[in-house]
């Protein structure tokens, strides 16, 4: 079948900027992006690009060139489900706050609401295609919903999950490493596989079965956190050793077995994803009894609790042991560069364990708003939300958050933090000054020149 049009449930991270890609190379395919959150839908409406809801490089253009030609955002979700042959499922799904599997396995009340929504609403044949990560074998549980509907409309359930990290998203959804499509229908697959091939070359676009697609994203992003984990372990013993973690990353990374991408020791990875999946890998894991497997992933999780953990206790121990009412500046909270997401950012724990000291922080982050730091602490539920407004404010500027400062915290590593006057800053700063870069992107010899004391990660 030649899909001429496609709703999209949920305008997020995801939903958004693959559905504009979609688009920019579909011009004969009208896609309309849905969601249930009006104020997200109004801010993609808005014809002043920079509201756009999520910042990537490169959206904006995209959005500017498509929307209202044959990319729609709406919140007229029925409508948009009835005109559609195909319907991408895009919606969240966090980790269970409640109930069974609390902490661990995936909230998939969201995707089901989606399902209940497109049975409810189709009258003809559909394509559903599950864009959102799910545990392996949910398309069963969606078929079953939608086919136990009572209506006669025939549905095929794709898997086609989404590889894109945040702040390279465009250029990730452009030039995709692969696509993968899980599917029992042959002719569904190739309706998908078509749409893909407008821009992504044939042997990039791989067909399996639904069950391999839907693991292969989980088990994709336990590998990519797993070696974030091996390195940040490496870098404690690497402070204990003199050993440097750089140094060693980049001997390790050489070999081309092992490859040189994702080994950048820091403060502890962050984002909606990485947690969520291994804690629901785990979940799945022990839910089949395989508790050694579950325990082996398990470990990716508690060596980065570790990690964020560290760092904040090596910011209070060479702050001679107390950071109480001392001003601590964190320059950047969002989880990594050129994203205004902060979802599980380190910044938000490394603060928190800081603000049980009675630390004092300013935060300044290029695309992270006041707002949005209260609301990410506030949602931790350590201490009253006007305690955490006494104890920590977002800066205009740079300088602004580190005037008077003990010490700094760099928790995101934004390129600008690197271009910035560090004698200045030194100058403003308290003495004795410290950095603690837990991104690792300052020259030791430079900022030690100036006279800061630098500490970084896995280097003495
Ligand atoms: P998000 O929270 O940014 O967006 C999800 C959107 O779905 C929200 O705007 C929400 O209002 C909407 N929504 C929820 N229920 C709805 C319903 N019943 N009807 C209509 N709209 C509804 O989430 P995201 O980051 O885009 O992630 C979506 C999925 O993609 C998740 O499963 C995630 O694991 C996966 N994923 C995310 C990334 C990433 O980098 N963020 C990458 C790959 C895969
Ligand atoms: C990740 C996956 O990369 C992507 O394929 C998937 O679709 C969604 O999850 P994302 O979380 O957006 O993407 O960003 P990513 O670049 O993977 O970074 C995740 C975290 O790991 C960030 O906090 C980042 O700073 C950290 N990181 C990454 C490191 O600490 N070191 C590295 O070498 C790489």
């Amino acid at each position: 079948m030649k899909i001429t049009n496609i709703c999209c449930i949920g305008a997020g991270y995801v939903g958004g900027p693959t559905m504009a890609v979609i688009a920019k190379k579909n011009p004969h395919i009208k896609v309309t992006i849905v969601d249930i959150n009006q104020t997200r839908i109004d801010a993609w409406n808005s014809t002043d690009l920079s509201k756009l809801p999520i910042y990537e490089p490169g959206l904006a253009d995209i959005v500017k060139e498509t929307r209202n030609k044959n990319l729609f955002f709406s919140t007229a979700i029925d409508s948009a489900i009835d005109g559609a042959e195909m319907i991408f499922i895009s919606v969240n799904t966090p980790t269970k706050t409640y109930g069974k599997g609390k902490g661990m396995a995936a909230d998939l009340k969201y995707v089901e609401l989606c399902a209940r929504n497109i049975a409810e609403v189709a009258k003809n044949d559909k394509i559903v295609v599950e864009k959102s990560t799910l545990p392996v074998r949910t398309a069963e549980a969606i078929k079953s919903i939608l086919d136990n509907t009572g209506s006669n409309v025939k549905f095929n359930v794709l898997s086609n999950p989404e590889f894109l990290a945040e702040g390279t998203a465009i250029q990730d959804l452009l030039k995709p490493d692969r696509v993968l499509i899980g599917g029992e229908s042959a002719k569904a697959i190739e309706s998908l596989a078509q749409i893909y091939a407008s821009w992504v070359p044939e042997n990039r676009i791989l067909r399996t079965n639904v069950w391999s697609s839907e693991l292969s994203k989980l088990t994709a992003n336990a590998f990519l956190a797993q070696r974030i984990s091996s390195i940040n372990a490496i870098s404690e013993l690497c402070e204990k050793t003199e050993a440097n973690v750089d140094e060693v990353a980049k001997a390790i990374g050489m070999d081309s077995r092992i490859g040189p991408k994702f080994l950048k020791s820091s403060v502890g990875f962050g984002g909606s994803c990485f947690q969520k999946d291994i804690l629901n890998l785990v979940y799945i894991a022990r839910s089949y009894n395989l508790q050694a497997v579950a325990d082996y992933w398990e470990q990716v999780i508690i060596l980065n609790n570790h990690q964020k953990q560290r760092f904040a206790n090596n910011i209070i121990n060479t702050l001679y042991n107390t950071v109480s009412g001392k001003k601590i500046g964190f320059l950047g909270w969002a989880f990594k560069k050129n994203t205004n997401d902060t979802r599980e950012s380190a910044a938000i724990y490394v603060a928190d364990y800081l603000l049980n000291e009675q630390a004092c922080i300013a935060v300044y982050d290029p695309k992270v708003s006041h707002d949005k730091i209260q609301a990410d602490l506030n949602y931790l539920n350590t201490r009253s939300a006007d305690e955490n407004n006494n104890l920590i404010h977002a800066s205009k500027t740079p300088l602004d958050a580190l005037k008077d400062a003990h010490a700094v915290a760099i928790m995101t590593e934004w390129d600008e933090f690197t271009t910035y006057d560090w004698k200045k800053i030194y100058q403003s700063m308290k003495k004795p000054a410290f950095i603690f870069d837990g991104r690792n992107i300052l020259n030791k010899t430079e900022m030690e020149n100036i006279g800061f004391t630098y500490t970084s990660i896995g280097q003495k």
